[in-house]
């Protein structure tokens, strides 16, 4: 968002200018997948549908959707086979594909790794050199083409966030990108299609979306609080639905629920006015990179981590968190034991959900941590709440066995 922080006498922060600019039109409940044609139609008549490993087929979805878009007239080319953590490979297939064909626009129909190759390829198709080029920083996006969605997980947010996340086969390097140019131009989110989602894919989405809060919540800016409620009750929301989801996968008022919060988390709206952190985000991305294991459990595993290392900096936020968010009284007496008692319950949380919690849960031992840690701040120190090295990054993941 490109906001400086202005210091007030006596280093309080004000509230940060912001530009909120998010325009993928949401396209939310039952049936609205059925519409896909209409809205793609506008685009071009040139379309890639662009999927994953066969959740789509086995659903009904991919029938529905080429339905959909051939009554329209759409001409469809097709790239299937993106992997979870989606890779580089695939990504430069998608571009050659589109410039081969002239295609107009992408249409990716899945996740958030289906959605962030749809990203990288609606880029790359508008640039010389290779797509990895924008994930290492040597390229910016000029243009792009257009992309929509109809997801079929409530997880990563990329339905309507600037970023992508790519992983390069050589040297597993797993890095993230955003340009705004890269927010779909719609999405199609019915619950209904998020009804065959197993319990560890339910749970990890819960995770990462929860992540994506609580790395804007733990912020340096003072006076946000319109921005730290909004977190507040995005987070409560998907507590208080999280269990019934796993228990009742078929209710459709609480996949809704947890869906619409998955957007809410991560179109930028609550972090608007203040910095957040990234600094989980970046160590996770090591591991899934490594380890190839799902982001939401990573998060699960790095952020209770990373909240223990960096408590200490600013305990009234943390005890603010464990008040607000999971009703701990306040000790005033011991705000530390406050604090603390907040990172338990988020710990407890993502334990009660299914989700791993150490690395050994994960079956990761500490053979690669000195790598992943050096590899993780090769761009530069990780975080804005703390400022983290290598050294410090390597502490997280040994907190983390
Ligand atoms: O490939 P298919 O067969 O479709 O199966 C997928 C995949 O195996 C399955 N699935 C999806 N919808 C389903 C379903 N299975 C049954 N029923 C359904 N309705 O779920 C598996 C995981 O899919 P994936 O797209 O990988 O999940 P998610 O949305 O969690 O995306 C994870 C990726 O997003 C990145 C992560 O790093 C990771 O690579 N992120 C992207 C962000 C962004 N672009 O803004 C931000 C996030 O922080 C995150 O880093
Ligand atoms: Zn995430």
């Amino acid at each position: 968002m490109g906001q400086r922080t202005i210091i007030k006498k006596g280093g309080e922060t004000y509230m940060q200018n912001f530009v909120f600019d998010n325009k993928t039109k949401i396209i939310f409940g039952k049936d609205t997948e059925q519409t896909v044609g209409q809205e793609s139609v506008s685009y071009g008549n040139k379309l890639l549908l662009h999927y994953g490993g066969g959740s789509i087929k086995e659903s009904g979805l991919y029938d529905t959707v080429i339905d959909s878009l051939k009554a329209e007239g759409i001409e469809i080319f097709e790239l299937g086979g993106v992997k979870p953590n989606p890779r580089i490979s695939l990504v430069r297939e998608g571009v050659n594909l589109c410039k081969e064909n002239d295609i107009d626009f992408i249409l990716a129909v899945g996740g958030g790794s289906v959605i962030d190759s749809a990203k990288a390829i609606a880029a790359g198709v508008k640039y010389e050199g290779d797509a990895w080029d924008f994930f290492t920083g040597k390229a910016v996006v000029e243009d792009c083409l257009p992309i929509g969605v109809v997801l079929t997980i409530p997880a990563a947010g990329s339905e309507s966030s600037a970023g992508t996340v790519v992983t390069n086969e050589d040297g597993w390097y797993k890095r993230a990108f955003g340009d705004i140019k890269l927010r779909p131009q719609f999405a199609i989110m019915n619950p209904v299609l998020t009804y065959s989602l197993p319990p560890y894919q339910t749970a990890a989405g819960i995770t990462d979306m929860m992540a994506h809060i609580l790395e804007r919540y733990f912020t340096n800016d003072k006076h946000v609080e319109l921005t730290d409620r909004l977190c507040e009750a995005t987070l409560r929301t998907i507590i208080n639905n999280a269990h019934t989801v796993l228990e009742d996968p078929t209710n459709y008022d609480t996949r809704a629920e947890i869906m619409w919060s998955g957007t809410i988390a991560h179109n930028d709206l609550l972090n608007t006015g203040r910095t957040g952190d990234w600094a989980s985000h970046d160590i996770e991305h090591e591991l899934s990179g490594i380890y190839d294991i799902t982001h939401g459990a990573g998060l699960a595993i790095i952020f209770p981590a990373w909240m223990k290392y960096v408590y200490k900096h600013d305990i009234n936020r943390f005890v603010q968190f464990a008040n607000r968010v999971w009703d701990v009284e306040i000790d005033l007496n011991n705000p530390e034991k406050t604090a603390l008692a907040g990172i338990k319950k988020l710990e407890e949380f993502f334990k009660s959900i299914g989700m791993p919690t150490t690395l050994r849960d994960a079956e990761i031992d500490d053979e690669h941590f000195s790598d992943m840690a050096k590899k993780a701040v090769e761009k530069g120190q990780l975080g804005n709440f703390v400022k983290l090295c290598a050294d410090a990054v390597e502490r997280i993941y040994r907190i983390a066995m």
